[in-house]
């Protein structure tokens, strides 16, 4: 497998982990019989905001989409779709981030509307990340030239935005620490009551 491919697709499954997780703390959430403690809330949809925003999609803008509509124009309409979901996806993040705080402002107002939009945004993500997979990458593989994965692999080996300054290792210290605090079953965390 190309290193590029490999590397877009481990970074789907952290995503993923991170979006399972958060379902199912947005259904205990709903379920506690006591108040919840939310910080591990913020820092998933932290890691779902900028994770995507800052590390993922300008990789895939820039390079990968760039490089695969210049060799197969028929992809133009693929790669827009996928380009209005990154911002999509970020409008997406900020009605979250308001309902996490109607629900840490009320609990438990806000818990059901808040699994609601956790639950639509997360479909809405896996829809994304399946669609560049299944439709994407097989076009990108048999369209590019070497030339193409050459600069491409080394774009997304290098890991790091230019722009924003953000490392992988940043990310990976954020991921452990979402694991620590996540209440059990998810993680390490104290469990909430009555989930
Ligand atoms: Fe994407
Ligand atoms: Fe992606």
């Amino acid at each position: 497998m190309k290193e590029a491919i490999a590397i877009l697709k481990s970074e789907h499954r952290s995503i993923s982990a991170v979006l399972h997780a958060l379902k199912e703390l947005g259904r205990m959430a709903h379920d506690a019989t006591a108040r919840p403690r939310f910080q591990v809330l913020r820092s998933m949809l932290r890691y779902i905001d900028e994770y995507p925003e800052q590390l993922h999609h300008p990789k895939e803008d820039q390079h990968l989409f760039a490089r695969v509509v210049a060799r197969a124009p028929e992809a133009r309409l693929l790669v827009e779709e996928l380009q209005a979901e990154h911002e999509e996806g970020a409008r997406l993040i900020r009605e979250l981030e308001r309902a996490l705080l109607f629900m840490e402002e009320g609990w438990p107002l806000g818990a059901r509307e808040f699994r609601k939009a956790v639950d639509a945004y997360a479909e809405f993500h896996w829809k994304h990340m399946r669609k560049e997979e299944q439709q994407l990458l097989p076009l990108a593989e048999r369209h590019l030239l070497p030339e193409d994965w050459k600069a491409i692999d080394a774009a997304f080996a290098a890991n790091t935005d230019p722009i924003a300054g953000m490392q992988e290792r940043d990310f990976d210290k954020l991921f452990s620490r979402i694991v620590s605090l996540a209440p059990q079953p998810v993680g390490l965390g104290e469990r909430w009551p009555g989930t």
